[in-house]
């Protein structure tokens, strides 16, 4: 297990542009922050929590409360990893204030470095209000899982010139704007792959191609607890949804056996020490 060390900044991530590849994972709970930490630069407390672990069909109904109780419970689980937190649909497109007021709150109640908020050329006027006032953005260009009532699915973008032209225009906007590393979700390889030529900020792919400077996938997708289905860009390194199904069938073949619990799980049951 690599030796954990003071969290990792965000300076220290932006100057990765076109280096070692930079490493991150979504976390939403203390247990799976601990696990994680130390084998990766940023964990994204990501708004695909709701999908994840509320079973919802989107992510449109995650709200502000439920990002800052799981960013505060992936910060107690988390020294070596910069955690940046997802704001939810409806707390920052309104205006550039609703987004700083939001933002505040997630840095100010959970400790988080910074936050991600989707978005384009659109949204470059409240990425540069927070950036200026402090407030490190990571952008999410691409297919932004936040738009799938107006793109009708979770399908990947940049399949026609226009799409290809908004997604280069929505990089080089909020990169402009200050942010300091972009995610770029499901993207054709040779879009990502000119964006990041583009860029001199980071990008962290996730079903856009080695070609970005760095990688994310949801956590549960690669351990392979969240669904059955496997989307295209995720490479399965477990079956863990497996594991726990084998582990409870047995749990409960020993209780209707009554092989579980045994003496030594029981309080009283010791012989005493003469
Ligand atoms: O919500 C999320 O987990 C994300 C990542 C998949 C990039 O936005």
């Amino acid at each position: 297990m690599p030796q954990t060390k003071k969290a990792i900044t965000i300076p220290e991530l932006r100057v990765r542009k076109g280096k070692t590849p930079i490493v991150c994972l979504t976390a939403y709970t203390t247990p799976m922050a601990k696990r994680l930490d130390a084998h990766v630069d940023l964990l994204l407390v990501g708004d695909s929590v709701g999908m994840v672990l509320y079973g919802m069909k989107n992510t449109l109904g995650v709200t502000l409360e439920m990002m800052l109780a799981h960013t505060q419970a992936v910060m107690r689980g988390t020294e070596h990893a910069c955690v940046i937190t997802d704001l939810p649909f409806g707390s920052y497109q309104e205006s550039p204030e609703a987004a700083y007021r939001t933002s505040a709150r997630v840095l100010r109640e959970t400790g988080a470095a910074g936050v991600k908020l989707e978005g384009g050329e659109e949204m470059a006027e409240t990425v540069s209000f927070l950036t200026k006032r402090g407030i490190p953005v990571l952008g999410h260009v691409g297919m932004m899982p936040q738009s799938v009532n107006a793109y009708g699915s979770f399908g990947a973008r940049g399949k026609t010139k226009a799409e290809a032209r908004k997604i280069l225009a929505d990089g080089q906007a909020i990169a402009k704007a200050g942010a300091f590393a972009i995610v770029v979700e499901g993207t054709l390889e040779p879009i990502a792959r000119e964006l990041t030529a583009l860029l001199s900020i980071p990008t962290i792919g996730i079903g856009a191609s080695a070609a970005c400077d760095g990688q994310i996938l949801v956590s549960e997708d690669l351990l392979g607890l969240f669904s059955d289905f496997v989307p295209k860009f995720v490479k399965r390194y477990a079956d863990l949804g497996i594991e726990v199904e084998k582990a409870t069938e047995k749990y409960a073949a020993d209780v209707k056996k009554r092989r579980f619990p045994r003496s030594e799980h029981c309080f009283g049951t010791k012989k005493k020490k003469r």
